[in-house]
């Protein structure tokens, strides 16, 4: 990945001054006459997101003006300053003020400095930053790199991400950091108990599978993630309209989070025992793909009839928490872009997240705040279970009626986790549909900044 930031001496680099409305006219009253006329004749007026590069006497670039919102504005956007990679030429540049905040502000700058370029030369902005005094380049530059990890394997469409690429690159990360991996593929799932992942991912001529890695001190907290890997869904014989079919490469931006918080986890060797669960399928149309009102025992016991083959996410992930719950973690966490409710909900760019654990819950708001990596909580609604009822099984996995979905999911994956002391579940989007500051459009890191920052101030 492009590395937007560099360890120069500040003095070399192009200041950038962060200006709001009223702030303007006392920064300007400082400017030298000509970029004061220059920036009036630019109709510079400090506006949010507003940019605009003085010219030195020599036509090199002085300095580099840019607009923020005001202090007691309704929303301060942190990421603001991603906006500047996108609007700079190529140089070498620093803050030479304050923003909002340094962190997020330097985070943000890598951040939009992302382009998916597999395909064609899309070429990076060459623009780079001086890291502000006071900033941990380290912490940093970790996050940037696993939110590009996160995008570039939601971005890479599903012909070049099937279950197989997908274990790849699970297996890459796994032994990059030493960690022990295994991979559980095709019929052996059906011989080692996890009829779920089989049952939805058999229907595709590349084989469902599960990847499991784990690594750190075996006699540390033991910490198990677990991301729904759904390289496309079709919806299965319940097919998707197209409309509903077109970006479902990034079903499995789950499992690209859980890949990104990992990373995260093994780079800053935090101490706990960690172990990454990944349901591999493709959620195909076949004449041997499973089938409205089909009925499965699940790995954990539990007899599950199909109301609705466009409900896989929660029957891969059943299987995946059930094992995961065997060996009592002291946190279990899952991921997934399982609803389209959740979006109804709260919209694209705010995941919704469940939890008994008061304690936890506070904590994932305070972290998601301080890293702007937005998360809200649900509630896992009791009066709500019964509607996950079937006549002829334990479970029905898609209730009918469209009441309260993103809830009704939650509390069908709260019935496969039993033994672990405390259960997070993410229902994320994974996908930014129109680019904003430091989030450019396409394949999105959501909650893996957030439970980094949680399982560092856990486990640091
Ligand atoms: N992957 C989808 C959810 C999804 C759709 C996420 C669009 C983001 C954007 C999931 O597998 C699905 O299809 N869920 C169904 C569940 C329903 C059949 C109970 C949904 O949300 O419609
Ligand atoms: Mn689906
Ligand atoms: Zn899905």
């Amino acid at each position: 990945m492009h590395l937007a930031f560099e360890a120069a001496p500040a003095a070399d680099a192009i200041p950038i001054t962060f200006v709001t409305k009223p702030t303007w006219r006392d920064v300007s009253a400082g400017l030298p006459a000509e970029a004061r006329r220059f920036s009036e004749a630019n109709a510079f007026a400090a506006k949010p997101g507003q940019c605009l590069t003085l010219p030195a006497a020599d036509g090199r670039i002085a300095q580099v003006l840019f607009g923020l919102e005001e202090d007691g504005a309704k929303w301060r956007d942190p990421f603001r300053p991603g906006l500047l990679p996108g609007l700079l030429p190529p140089g070498l540049y620093r803050f030479a003020n304050a923003p909002h905040d340094a962190r997020l502000a330097a985070l943000a700058f890598a951040l939009g400095s992302y382009r998916f370029a597999r395909y064609r030369d899309n070429a990076a902005p060459k623009a780079r930053l001086v890291l502000p005094d006071g900033v941990d380049a380290a912490d940093v530059s970790r996050m940037a790199e696993a939110a590009a990890l996160a995008r570039d394997l939601i971005n890479t469409p599903a012909n070049d991400m099937g279950p197989e690429q997908l274990a790849l690159s699970a297996q890459q990360l796994a032994s990059r950091f030493g960690a022990s991996f295994s991979c559980i593929v095709g019929d052996d799932l059906l011989r080692q108990n996890f009829p779920l992942i089989h049952a939805v991912g058999m229907a595709s001529t590349r084989p469902p599978r599960l990847i499991d890695f784990s690594w750190g001190d075996p006699g540390h907290p033991k910490v198990t993630l677990a991301g729904k890997g759904v390289c496309f869904d079709t919806g299965g014989l319940d097919l998707k309209p197209s409309a509903g079919m077109l970006i479902m490469k990034k079903d499995m931006g789950g499992a690209a989070n859980v890949l990104a918080l990992a990373s995260m986890v093994m780079e800053a060797k935090l101490k706990l025992r960690l172990r990454v669960l990944i349901p591999a399928v493709e959620n195909a149309v076949a004449g041997n793909a499973f089938r409205p009102l089909d009925i499965f025992t699940s790995r954990k016991g539990v007899t599950v009839e199909i109301g609705n083959t466009d409900a896989e996410g929660r029957l891969i992930l059943a299987d995946a928490l059930a094992l995961a719950d065997e060996e009592n973690p002291e946190l279990l966490i899952d991921m997934g872009t399982l609803t389209g409710a959740a979006r109804v909900a709260l919209g694209p760019d705010l995941p919704p997240f469940y939890t008994n654990d008061e304690t936890l819950a506070l904590d994932v708001a305070r972290c998601s705040a301080a890293e702007n990596d937005p998360l809200w909580r649900m509630p896992l609604w009791p009066p709500y279970d019964s509607w996950l009822d079937s006549k002829v099984a334990n479970l029905n996995n898609a209730p009918s009626g469209t009441f309260a979905g993103s809830i009704t999911c939650a509390l069908f994956l709260q019935r496969f986790v039993e033994a672990a002391k405390s259960w997070l579940h993410v229902d994320i989007y994974g996908w930014t549909p129109a680019a904003k500051p430091g989030r450019p459009e396409g394949g999105e890191c959501q909650a893996a900044r957030a439970i980094y920052r949680l399982l560092s101030e856990r486990y640091g």
